[in-house]
């Protein structure tokens, strides 16, 4: 983009120039990024050079045919943010905090918890040496932190800060268990369990956000960090930031399927939760779908305006962009450089869960909860049982569920109810020496969850609705010896980029049972077909593509503020205090 470019966006409606003219410019630097490939290959440059040339031109001209050629790395990550950000301070806000301190006995143990967003965002914060704002909810939490509630991780490589909020009882049940859990995580999952709203889970929600918001201002070392705010448990939190720290960059990412705007519209704060995420420059999600839900939230519920064909939501003198950023695990798995070949994993696991030689193993690995659809596979495994009674004996369902939420009721009766029809299975088609379910229901480290994934014949992700799941990305990841099969529900993200799993409704016992059939008897050269293609996809689509999206929009966002600040557009709308004065509130 030239300097006369440029002017152009000195304008007060910059954002919709700047879109409309990506969307221009996109086109031609498709066919242009084409034509410099083509060069590419005659002029022989060093490997580096068009990696840096493809993401110039994405800088320059937003164009994410040419993002997806650049191959994404934690360099990759780093360059953005020396280049296209230079101090810029990364803080990134989640409940759940990436390395958990818990007391057992005197000692003190290290827990890395089942989250798919802890596992993807980890490897990011590392690669940005960031801040990552958490509760503190270990045991041991207090007795390792600083007299600022600061500790680097990961202990064994210390690379980012680790900053504890403390929560009461009552705050923690109100707001993560209440609100959070009982209120929106139902709401926003098609999983026909129904949501409970409080006035006082709200109050507390609330109370909570503002926690954090006061934590984000005091570890905000100038006026324009970035803020990566996650998830459901921070609806009202970007706009609380962006009241205080005017200039930041909130980049809120919704880690869970957002409803359309009927079932939305049940929330009782459902206005208040859209002004709150609103606050954001950039709202993701994992898909397209649900950007659109979200969008027909918007439009339904506020006063606003929006433009569909840029993804872009004004609303308060302000615009948030509304986009897709699938998420992904880091590649290749840090884990698996130490891990033995798959037969001796195969040998470890059979071990371990006295699973007999020669049978076939599926496996199943999550948290404990009504939407990965545990019950459904275990229906599944009952219907093969009834339609091809010769499979008694051939084959061992591993479910390993990592106990969740479990002072919730649901959850509770989820945990009973699987623990029945496991023994129901056990005592209808187990003989001596053999079980047809092993059902676990321990936390797994990641080492024994990637074995487990290495050791199996077929992988079943069952999920009655699911953001993305990482599940399914971790066990293709795991096997790099091109064997075992995914079987992957049609309403789990990860459904539109593994393609060569065998796709299933998971409502659908007699569906499900064929696929396992089909698993369980392809041959290894078709496995290997699939495997390979799926590995390519997280290979290319890996968590490092996910986070530096972002960062490059969040780029753009900051030249186009810069570009306005410099041509004397008014500043920010906001009852701007000084830093200093804003630090001293949040500490108050
Ligand atoms: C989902 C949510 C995350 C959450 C994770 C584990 O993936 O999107 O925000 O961290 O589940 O749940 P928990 O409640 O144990 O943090």
């Amino acid at each position: 983009m030239t300097g006369d470019n440029l002017g152009f966006f000195s304008s007060t409606s910059a954002l919709w120039a700047l879109v409309m003219t990506s969307l221009v410019f996109s086109i031609a630097a498709v066919l242009a990024s084409v034509r410099r490939n083509r060069r590419r290959v005659v002029e022989k440059l060093p490997p580096a050079e068009p990696e840096r040339r493809l993401l110039r031109e994405f800088e320059k001209n937003g164009n994410s045919a040419s993002a997806a050629l650049v191959k994404w790395t934690p360099a990759t990550v780093r360059r953005i943010l020396a280049e296209e950000l230079p101090d810029a301070q990364v803080i990134v806000v989640s409940n759940r905090e990436p390395y958990i301190h818990d007391l057992k006995g005197d000692k003190v143990e290290l827990v890395v918890p089942a989250s798919g967003l802890v596992s993807a965002l980890e490897p990011i914060t590392r690669a940005c040496a960031g801040t990552w704002i958490a509760y503190g909810g270990g045991t041991a939490d207090r007795l390792m932190v600083d007299q600022n509630d600061r500790v680097m991780v990961p202990p064994d490589d210390p690379s980012y800060t680790l900053r504890r909020v403390w929560l009461t009882e009552e705050e923690h049940q109100g707001y993560y268990l209440g609100f959070a859990n009982e209120g929106l995580w139902p709401l926003c999952h098609i999983a026909f369990t129904r949501p409970v709203f409080r006035e006082s889970d709200w109050q507390t929600y609330e109370a909570v956000n503002r926690k954090f918001a006061d934590t984000v201002v005091s570890e905000a070392r100038n006026e324009r960090p970035i803020v990566l705010v996650q998830d459901y448990h921070f609806a009202l939190l970007p706009r609380m930031i962006r009241e205080r720290l005017p200039q930041a960059i909130v980049i809120t990412f919704w880690h869970i399927p957002w409803p359309n705007s009927e079932v939305f519209s049940i929330c009782p704060w459902r206005e208040k939760i859209l002004d709150g995420l609103l606050g954001s420059s950039i709202i993701g999600f994992h898909t397209q779908f649900h950007c659109n839900n979200f969008i027909e939230s918007v439009d339904r519920f506020l006063e606003s305006r929006i433009e569909r064909e840029d993804a872009a939501i004004s609303y308060g003198g302000q615009t948030s962009l509304v986009h897709a950023y699938p998420i992904s695990i880091e590649w290749p798995p840090a884990l698996l450089g130490s891990l033995p070949p798959t037969d001796q994993c195969r040998a470890v696991v059979f071990a371990r869960y006295g699973i007999a030689e020669g049978v076939k193993l599926c496996v199943g690995v999550e948290r404990l909860d009504y939407t990965k659809g545990i019950l459904d596979r275990f229906h599944a495994l009952d219907h093969l049982f009834a339609t091809h009674p010769e499979w008694i004996g051939r084959v061992t369902f591993l479910q390993v569920a990592a106990p969740s939420r479990g002072t919730l009721t649901s959850y509770r009766q989820l945990h009973e109810e699987c623990q029945r029809l496991a023994e129901d299975l056990n005592q209808r088609y187990g003989r001596d020496g053999y079980k047809p379910v092993v059902m676990v229901a321990e936390h797994h480290t990641q080492r024994q969850v990637y074995e487990i994934y290495r050791a199996a014949d077929l992988c079943m992700v069952t999920s009655l609705h699911d953001g993305m799941n990482l599940v399914a990305k971790e066990f293709v990841a795991s096997r790099d010896d091109e064997q075992g099969v995914l079987v992957l529900s049609a309403f789990a993200g990860a459904a539109r980029e593994l393609l060569e799993a065998l796709i299933v409704n998971p409502y659908d016992a007699a569906m499900m049972a064929e696929a396992m059939l089909q698993g369980l008897m392809m041959a290894p050269e078709e496995q290997c077909s699939r495997m390979r293609r799926m590995r390519e996809i997280v290979a290319d689509n890996n968590v490092y593509r996910w986070a530096g999206s972002m960062l490059m929009d969040a780029a753009r966002l900051r030249k186009r503020d810069e570009l306005d600040l410099e041509r004397g557009a008014p500043p920010p709308p906001s009852n701007v205090v000084p830093l200093a004065e804003r630090r001293y509130m949040a500490v108050r």
